[in-house]
């Protein structure tokens, strides 16, 4: 059977991937592009494709005629902070830099921050409250609070939150596939600003040390481990980016499954407790971040399929979360009390899992919980409107009543 091409760009795939991600789990699980990239959609194979400690490093992709023909648009430029931050490293760097940043990212200074993350949420709340009765639940609560608790955690001036804004909006496209070279020019130029901007921030933390991460940060670096001024820029704009415009999408979207299914909210009105499953099921019902990539460095067996060498391989988390194989027939539907809902891999699996997962999981259950708590009535006011992206695929505009 000849297999059509995985098609990112048919109209539509925006607001809804999954009938395509169903038709390359029936058709293609590990299927090869013809622009030279391969993607794997099946429950095991991402599992398998992610603990198997393949390569993030770019140097090891073999050349390709549509790969090179960017490259050679991009000049040697590389687009995301040359490659220095843990997302796109190897042991034994990867552990490095994983492991620093590990010790100031603990479970407790995670928890610690729930008070202030509810301060942030209640404040939103009251907004959208004040506001005639509603507005824009992305602009009110969804995009302000991950961006004001990564924006406090590492300590950035707030009158830069605007530009911050606007950059990692750009930066996030180094995570798309298939970037085109008018774009990648504009991502680099992003990273450089984003980059400066951080750098200045980290060389006054140094003189002025305060009460977060930024500065723990700092001090682990000075107490020994080995880590230079550029690493320490690129691990900050990685948590940056990471910090916020995976989280947005968690509660937008998750807000958006919740007025889709009604019986779904009832069911956790009815039952407040249920908030944690609830948002493991909505993270697997709708992945914040849908796609995430490795590169082979030999012949990779999966799925009885054998992947060259050298070969840009994306994981479909968002087609792995939505398997029938493994979830079962009903995979494609929200149920907040579904027994196996952790198993997601929307924090992605292996060396590289999702160093924020906490965070991110702290920001929905609150955000969410006190949401639906607050406003027995909160409804959908108009069209939902999707942001175009491919991996960090969100709702933009979700109008809603309350
Ligand atoms: C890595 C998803 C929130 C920091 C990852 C990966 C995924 C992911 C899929 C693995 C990428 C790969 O396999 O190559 C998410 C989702 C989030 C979220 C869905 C929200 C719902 C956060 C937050 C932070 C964060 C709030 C930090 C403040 C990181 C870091 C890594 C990472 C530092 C790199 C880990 C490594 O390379 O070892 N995330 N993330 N994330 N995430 Fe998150």
């Amino acid at each position: 059977m000849t297999v059509a091409p995985f098609n990112p760009f048919a109209p539509g795939f925006t607001e809804n991937p999954y009938p395509e991600y169903a038709r390359l789990r029936a058709e293609a699980p590990v299927h090869e592009h013809p622009l030279g990239f391969w993607i794997v959609s099946a429950y095991a194979e991402v599992n398998a494709l992610l603990r198997a400690g393949l390569s993030v490093e770019n140097r090891h992709l073999a050349p390709h005629p549509a790969r090179d023909a960017i490259r050679e648009a991009v000049g040697d430029r590389d687009l995301r902070g040359g490659g220095l931050s843990m997302l796109d490293r190897d042991a034994p760097d990867h552990t490095r830099l994983r492991r620093l940043v590990t010790k100031v990212f603990t479970p407790r200074a995670v928890a610690a921050l729930e008070p202030d993350v509810t301060g942030i949420v209640d404040a939103a709340l009251d907004r959208l409250a004040a506001a005639g009765g509603g507005g824009d639940l992305v602009d009110e609560l969804a995009f302000p609070l991950p961006f004001t608790v990564i924006n406090r955690m590492l300590g950035m001036p707030p009158g830069e939150a605007d530009r911050v804004r606007d950059l990692t909006g750009l930066l996030v496209r180094s995570l798309e596939p298939l970037p085109d070279p008018e774009h990648a020019i504009r991502v680099y130029a992003a990273d450089q600003e984003l980059s400066a901007m951080v750098a200045e921030v980290i060389e006054h933390k140094r003189a002025n040390p305060a009460d977060d991460l930024l500065t723990a940060l700092i001090r682990a670096e000075e107490d020994g481990d080995v880590l230079s001024d550029d690493e320490l820029v690129s691990q900050v704009v990685l948590l940056y980016v990471a910090g916020h415009e995976t989280t947005v999408n968690l509660i937008s979207n998750g807000v958006v499954a919740l007025l889709r299914h009604p019986d779904q909210l009832a069911a956790l009105r009815a039952d407040p407790a249920l908030i944690g499953n609830a948002v493991e099921e909505l993270l697997r019902y709708d992945s914040p971040v849908q796609l995430s990539r490795r590169i082979t460095t030999a012949p990779f067996a999966v799925g009885g399929t054998e992947i060259p060498a050298g070969t840009f391989v994306l994981a479909n988390l968002a087609g792995a979360n939505t398997d029938e194989l493994f979830w079962g027939p009903d995979a494609a539907d929200l149920r907040l009390d579904r027994e196996n809902a952790r198993h997601h891999v929307s924090f992605g699996a292996g060396p590289h899992h999702c160093l924020g997962a906490a965070l991110a999981r702290l920001e929905g259950r609150v955000a969410i919980g006190r949401l639906v708590e607050r406003f027995p009535d909160l409804a959908l006011a108009g069209d939902v409107t999707w942001n175009g992206r491919i991996n960090l695929r969100g709702a933009a505009k979700v109008p809603v009543s309350v």
